[in-house]
C-alpha cells in the first residue's frame, strides 16, 4: 500500500470523530506517510494504539479540503452543518455509514465547487478504549454524488484506496447499499442480542434466522429495483462472517457501550420500504422491535 501512494497526496484529509472505522481509515493514511488529523467534538489530540503501533493524531486546523465523515447514520446531517463553516469552498466530503444514504437534506448544503461522495465498506475494526484494531479484511465502494465530486475523483479514489482500499469507483452506490444493507440486516441485529462476534454466527444453530432475513431482504430488494440473488447473497454474508470472525459488530459495540443503535436505518429501513410495497416482513419486524427493547434497557 505504502510503495504506491504518491509523495505528496493532492488533498489534506481529516477524519471525523474517534469511531472504529474511522480510526481505521486514519490509521491507515498515517501509515501510508499521508498527512491526516481528526475533526472532534472535543478539540484535543488522540493517541492510539493501532494493529499493536502507537499512533498520534492532532486535532484538525482549518479550513479542511478533504473530510472523511464515517458517522451514523442519524449524526450525518448534524456533523456536516458543523463542518460547513470550516470547509474551503472545494472541500471534498466523504459520508460512510450503515444503512442507506439519506443525502438529500446534504446535497443543498453545499457550495457549487464542493464535493460529496459516499463509500460502502464491509472493513472490520473493533475500537476498545484507545486500541484499534483491523479485524476483518474488506473492500470498499466508493461513489460521487454530485459533478464538483466528479471533477476530484482521481485524488479521492486515490486516497480511499489508502484508507480502506481496496476500493472501486462506481457511479450509482444503490445496489451496493442494498447488498451491504443485506449484510448488515443479518449481522448487526443477531449479534447484537445474542451478545458475541461476527463469528458466532457460522454456527448451525443461527441459520434459520439468517435464511428468514435474509428471504425477507431479498423480497423488498427485488419490489425496489435493486435485485439480490438470494443464494449469492447467503454466499457473501457467510463470508463477511467468517472474514470479520474475531469482530464485534458496530451495534454489538452500541448495546455494550449503551449507544443508540443503527437499527432504524438498517432492519428498520427494510420494514418501512416493505410497507410501501405491501410485503410482510415478520422477521425484520421482530429483529427490529427485540433490538429497540434491548436499546431502551440498556440506554435507560
Ligand atoms: O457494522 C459492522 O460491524 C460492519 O458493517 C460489518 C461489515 C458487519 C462488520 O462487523
Amino acid at each position: 500500500m505504502a510503495q504506491n501512494s504518491p509523495a505528496q497526496p493532492a488533498l489534506s484529509w481529516t477524519v471525523v470523530g474517534q469511531g472504529a472505522i474511522g480510526l481505521l481509515a486514519a490509521s491507515r493514511f498515517k501509515l501510508a506517510g499521508w498527512p491526516v488529523q481528526l475533526w472532534l467534538r472535543q478539540p484535543a489530540p488522540v493517541d492510539i494504539c493501532f494493529n499493536q503501533q502507537p499512533l498520534h493524531f492532532a486535532y484538525a486546523t482549518v479550513p479542511l479540503t478533504a473530510v472523511l465523515i464515517p458517522v451514523k447514520s442519524y449524526a450525518v446531517l448534524s456533523a456536516v452543518q458543523a463542518l460547513l463553516p470550516v470547509l474551503t469552498p472545494d472541500a471534498q466530503l466523504v459520508l460512510s455509514h450503515n444503512g442507506m444514504a439519506a443525502t438529500e437534506h446534504i446535497l443543498p448544503l453545499l457550495g457549487p465547487a464542493q464535493g460529496l461522495w459516499f463509500i460502502t465498506t464491509t472493513h472490520g475494526a473493533l475500537k476498545q478504549d484507545a486500541t484499534v484494531h483491523h479485524t476483518g479484511q474488506g473492500q470498499s465502494v466508493l461513489a460521487p454524488l454530485n459533478a464538483a465530486a466528479k471533477n476530484q475523483h482521481l485524488a479521492v479514489q486515490q486516497a480511499m484506496d489508502i484508507a480502506l482500499g481496496p476500493v472501486k469507483l462506481t457511479d450509482n452506490i444503490l445496489p451496493f447499499l442494498w447488498h451491504k444493507l443485506a449484510i448488515n440486516a443479518v449481522i448487526n441485529p443477531l449479534t447484537a442480542l445474542y451478545n458475541c462476534n461476527n463469528g458466532e454466527l457460522a454456527k448451525v444453530q443461527y441459520q434459520q434466522q439468517i435464511n428468514q432475513i435474509l428471504t425477507e431482504v431479498c423480497q423488498v430488494a427485488e419490489a425496489a429495483g435493486y435485485p439480490l440473488q438470494y443464494e449469492k447473497m447467503l454466499e457473501k454474508v457467510q463470508q463477511v462472517i467468517q472474514s470479520t470472525a474475531a469482530n464485534f459488530s458496530s451495534m454489538q459495540q452500541d448495546i455494550i457501550h449503551k449507544r443508540r443503535t443503527e437499527i432504524d436505518a438498517i432492519n428498520g429501513y427494510i420494514v418501512t420500504q416493505a410497507a410501501r410495497y405491501n410485503i410482510a416482513m415478520p422477521f425484520n419486524t421482530q429483529l427490529m422491535q427485540q433490538v429497540l427493547q434491548l436499546q431502551h434497557r440498556t440506554r435507560d
